[in-house]
């Protein structure tokens, strides 16, 4: 699995007019809609130092409509003004008047960042690139720019127009997270170190589970250690019984019961589950064996007898990957099971990726982002690879790649 995608390194980029699509989506503070974690806007930092003589608009979204984080760029743009060299400015407009003439007007260093591409309803319809190539949002921008750069690889699992649609009408590039990300994947994928070693949880049970029949069935794991609700659901498959609290938070599983349920008659031994629970009971973190669940309160984080175990497979291991975290690691005493993961990942002397953004922001709170070898800026993105499927935004990059390089003269 190579990327045939071209990279900025193929472009002259001097004074180039380059639409920049980044994913700076941010969670925001609920009351006072304030950045909490602008580690996706510091990660673009070496594609903007790459484009300091382009002129450079940058596109991205922020939360999706109907929800309450759903705001336009503003801050993102100051944050990013922190973070970069260039002067940045900001425009409440995505592809109207205002902002065209604002990207027509860029000078050489200089960014202007777009509004919320999301705003454009047409930005949320899903589809093919040649459709979304004929948008109003292609139709008026493309013209504008010299060069497409795509670096959001947070969002390459959505074939939106920002993300497919330009690469039809555009040469385009792969930025350098974009790079360092499909590079880090690219390592678990193809021949990973082994003994290699998933560990799952968080709340979202149905976008783990095919990504646990994915690397069993490909032999790309060894062994899957499950916590969170991940865990609650195999337990379920095998018949454990969840105290009832558990049982309503989870609602209706069935599907990936049924779908668990195969993996461990399948793949016999190569599913880890854990052996005790940190429990509520009376208000207080009650150590629980898995056999006495169902005469306890929620199972909120895994058990020490679960941590040791974890550590030690992790330890063994020579390439270790994990997202989701293994309980409420929020409230201080469910955190213990989330951090020991975490901690021996930093410890292990393995090829070590982190995703999602509970594990990669606890790890940023813990300190031991650098003792992890990557930390992926992306969630959804990084589990539809590992679920085998093909990602729209960068199969479009590879496929600007062979029409570029099949043009007699390049522009470029
Ligand atoms: C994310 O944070 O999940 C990405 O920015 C993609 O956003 P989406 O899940 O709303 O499409
Ligand atoms: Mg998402």
């Amino acid at each position: 699995m190579e990327f045939q995608y071209l990279t900025l390194e193929d472009f002259d980029l001097r004074d180039r007019a380059v639409l920049l699509r980044l994913d700076i989506n941010a969670p925001l503070d609920p009351s006072s809609n304030q950045i909490l974690d602008d580690g996706r806007i510091k990660a673009a930092r070496p594609t903007l130092d790459a484009l300091a003589d382009a002129r450079v608009a940058i596109l991205s979204h922020q939360s999706r409509p109907g929800r309450g984080d759903f705001t336009s760029m503003r801050q993102h743009a100051e944050a990013l003004q922190r973070t970069c060299t260039q002067r940045v400015t900001f425009i409440d407009d995505v592809m109207g008047p205002a902002a065209r003439q604002a990207v027509k007007e860029l000078t050489r260093g200089e960014i202007l960042v777009l509004d919320n591409v999301r705003f454009c309803a047409e930005e949320m319809l899903e589809d093919k690139g040649e459709k979304l190539a004929k948008t109003n949002l292609v139709a008026r921008l493309a013209p504008l720019f010299d060069l497409y750069v795509n670096d959001a690889f947070a969002t390459a699992h959505r074939p939106q127009a920002s993300l497919v649609g330009f690469p039809e009408v555009l040469p385009a590039a792969a930025g350098r997270l974009m790079e360092k990300e499909l590079s880090a994947i690219e390592r678990l994928m193809v021949d990973p170190a082994r003994p290699c070693t998933y560990v799952l949880g968080g709340a979202k049970v149905e976008d783990k589970v095919p990504v646990i029949e994915n690397i069993l069935a490909t032999r790309k794991a060894d062994h899957v250690l499950v916590g969170g609700n991940v865990a609650k659901v195999f337990l379920q498959a095998r018949d454990t019984k969840l105290g009832p609290q558990d049982e309503e938070n989870l609602g209706d599983v069935t599907d990936e019961v049924l779908k668990a349920n195969r993996i461990l008659l399948k793949y016999r031994g190569r599913v880890i589950l854990p052996l005790d629970f940190g429990t509520l009971k009376n208000d207080k973190r009650v150590d629980t064996e898995v056999k006495n669940l169902s005469r306890t309160g929620s199972a909120l984080d895994i058990g020490p007898k679960t941590v040791r175990k974890f550590r030690e497979l992790i330890n063994e291991s020579k390439t270790v990957v994990a997202s989701g975290p293994m309980g409420v690691f929020e409230e201080d005493r469910f955190e213990s099971g989330t951090r020991a993961v975490l901690e021996s990942m930093a410890s292990a002397n393995a090829f070590t990726v982190v995703g999602g953004g509970h594990m990669a922001g606890y790890a940023g709170i813990l300190g031991i982002s650098d003792q992890l070898s990557h930390v992926s800026t992306a969630g959804g993105a990084m589990l539809s690879m590992l679920a085998g499927e093909e990602l729209p935004a960068i199969t479009a990059l590879v496929a600007a790649a062979k029409r570029q390089k099949r043009k007699p003269s390049r522009e470029f």
